[in-house]
């Protein structure tokens, strides 16, 4: 399985903010945004990378993440010229993909707890898989509509009156298909091909699995200064409550052990003296604490 990261778009929502720095590089409290996506993806098993985002940012993102070797990752970066839509990725990250299925991830979408992507990493096997979260306000975004028997029978975006209260978040696992899937597509009226259309060509074919987030599941949105600061308070509030940190990619990539703990050793070494640092050095020792047990 490979994984995209689409960081596209102009951010306007958050200007000023995004006047220099784009809004997947704006801090969710102690890491810059894009951490939370790659590090839900890398916990996912997904090691190989194609970090897609504006002719603008994209310098800046691989200053931030680099080749991805120092993480056991590889991370590829290709430019979406225009914001013609979250499919088009497919199309950009066409030689990436290759032959393979493939998760897409926005940016600026914040997952935590549980394992139900893990699982549904594990569980695939063709198709298409989205998943559908229960939101006060389901008119913001994708909504997909279930009958009696839980099945998916409609998907609308950003619908004036929504069937359902269930939104779809910005995490879909597709396979092979997906990219003829997308070469057929026709752009929508505001010239963008649109995610939703791609999801429900799926289900058309009989292809689309639609798997609900249970409500211990924290979906969090940040691309307006209101929730961009919501989900700093949640991620500082979990983060000071357990001592564990969210969305850190060095301690997944390590627990996946895509970084033996050798290397985690030797990077974390590189940091400055901070609190991130403090952190990873605490996750090293207690590794070296739990060898010696052995
Ligand atoms: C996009 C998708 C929408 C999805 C949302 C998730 O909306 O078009 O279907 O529910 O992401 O974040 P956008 O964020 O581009 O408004």
């Amino acid at each position: 399985m490979k994984g995209i990261i689409l960081a596209g778009g102009a951010g306007s929502r958050l200007f000023p903010l995004t006047l220099v720095a784009s809004k997947q590089l704006q801090p969710v409290y102690d890491k810059p945004m894009v951490y939370y996506p790659l590090t839900t993806l890398i916990e996912g098993g997904i090691r190989e990378f194609c970090l897609i985002s504006t002719p603008h940012d994209l310098p800046r993102f691989k200053q931030l993440l680099g080749d991805g070797k120092a993480w056991g990752l590889s991370i590829e970066y290709r430019e979406q010229a225009k914001p013609e839509g979250i499919a088009q990725a497919f199309l950009i990250a066409e030689s990436f993909i290759g032959n393979d299925a493939v998760t897409l991830i926005l940016g600026d979408n914040i997952f935590y707890g549980g394992d139900t992507f893990q699982k549904a990493f594990g569980e695939f096997n063709g198709g298409a898989t989205i998943f559908g979260y229960h939101v006060t306000d389901p008119e913001r975004y994708g909504v997909v509509d279930f009958d009696a028997q839980g099945r998916a029978i409609s998907i609308e975006e950003k619908p004036k009156q929504p069937k359902s209260n269930y939104a779809v978040p910005g995490l879909y696992i597709f396979d092979n298909q997906v990219v003829a899937l997308t070469k057929a597509m026709k752009p929508s009226a505001r010239g963008e091909l649109e995610i939703t259309d791609l999801n429900m060509e799926y289900l058309r074919r009989g292809q689309l699995r639609v798997q609900t987030l249970n409500r211990g599941f924290a979906w969090l949105d940040a691309g307006t200064s209101s929730s961009l600061f919501d989900a700093s308070a949640y991620v500082q509030t979990i983060e000071k409550r357990q001592g564990v940190k969210i969305g850190c990619p060095e301690e997944a990539a390590f627990r996946q052990n895509f970084l033996s703990q050798p290397q985690l050793d030797a990077l974390t070494a590189r940091l400055p003296k901070c609190e991130y640092r403090a952190y990873l050095e605490e996750i090293v020792a207690e590794a070296k604490r739990l060898k010696k047990q052995v």
